[in-house]
């Protein structure tokens, strides 16, 4: 079995973690992720403080196993920060910070109320920042991620971060989707991965079928970075694009963004109708380029057990095989 750092840490089994996703997770998919062994995080972007008390409520209900709370650091309330210290999580899991945001605030309130603080950085800089501000784990986020993302790829990132912020521990994210990504990310240093695009792929994921088939339809050539869906929300984001699939919608509007800020809130409408719908060309479909790594919808228990089973059998068979004398 593979064990790390992380294990130890968060106290799971497997190294093997559910990014908190405004609108892509909610108490069955983070529960299952934590029932299966890995650790699970809500996002709560899509919340209010009632429904985010009430998810995590719901989790409660369906695992004893640990999980975290997400809030993006740019848009965070009182209101739903003040639920998530209230429900004392084992992680607090922060991303996208303005630069003016005073991070040890937020982390020293986190440990106060006995939660571990993860942060997502995309840069070497932000992580090095997280760490000073007293961070328990870094999540080395790639820009081949799905939802909001920087300009660095993991194959670089991960082992910058790894080396800047020892001897904190790193989670690989972006880009992986099975077990060789697992392997690749334990070889770069990190000591376990965040996935969002797989876990987007299960039963347990709050998405519509069709969404779910369009990941496993997709080759992964098919996302790309754009403001678009940000400025229908009209909501900046602290030096983000949004990996998001290529599709109709998109193609409508690249190079026209001028005519979205002039008609932002009908196209809101008109997208939430899409998303409800299931209408795979006119919604927003934000997925990463690992989407071209999933092949089919299968349950989160096996997502987990597939992941863990192939990087052992990586390490322990092909690459020690590649070891002569
Ligand atoms: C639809 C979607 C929504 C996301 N929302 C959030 C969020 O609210 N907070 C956050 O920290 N990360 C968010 N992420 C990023 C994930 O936490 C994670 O970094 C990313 O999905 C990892 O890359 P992968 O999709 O290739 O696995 C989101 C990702 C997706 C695909």
């Amino acid at each position: 079995m593979i064990h790390t750092a992380i294990c130890d840490l968060l106290g799971i089994t497997h190294p093997v973690v559910l990014g908190g996703m405004g609108s892509a997770t909610t108490a069955p998919l983070v529960a299952a992720v934590s029932n299966a062994g890995g650790f699970g995080t809500l996002g709560t972007s899509a919340f209010d403080a009632a429904t985010l008390a009430n998810e995590v409520a719901a989790i409660c209900e369906r695992t004893v196993k640990p999980f975290g709370i997400n809030h993006l650091l740019f848009q965070i309330q009182e209101e739903m920060f003040a639920v998530t210290l209230r429900a004392k999580p084992a992680v607090v899991a922060f991303a996208w910070a303005r630069k003016d945001q005073n991070l040890r605030d937020y982390f020293q309130r986190a440990h106060d109320a006995g939660c571990k603080v993860m942060h997502m950085a995309g840069e070497v800089a932000e992580a090095l920042r997280a760490t000073e501000a007293g961070a328990d784990v870094i999540v080395a986020q790639g820009t081949e991620a799905g939802g909001h993302v920087g300009w660095m790829a993991s194959l670089p990132l991960v082992p910058m971060m790894v080396k800047a912020v020892a001897p904190l521990p790193v989670l690989a994210a972006g880009g992986i989707a099975d077990g060789r990504g697992l392997a690749a990310a334990l070889a770069l240093g990190a000591e376990g991965v965040l996935l969002g695009t797989r876990f987007m792929a299960t039963p347990e994921a709050p998405l519509h079928t069709n969404f779910k088939q369009a990941i496993v339809d997709s080759d992964g050539h098919d996302t790309v970075l754009t403001e678009i869906p940000d400025l229908v929300s009209q909501r900046v984001w602290p030096g983000a694009m949004s990996r998001a699939q290529r599709n109709r919608f998109i193609e409508r509007w690249a190079g026209r963004e001028w005519a979205i800020r002039q008609n932002a809130s009908a196209l809101g409408k008109e997208l939430a109708a899409a998303r409800a719908a299931g209408d795979i060309d006119n919604a927003s479909l934000s997925f990463g380029q690992d989407a071209g790594l999933i092949d089919s919808i299968k349950s989160v228990h096996d997502v987990v057990r597939d992941i863990v089973a192939e990087a052992e059998q990586i390490i322990s068979g092909r690459l020690t095989s590649l070891i002569r004398g």
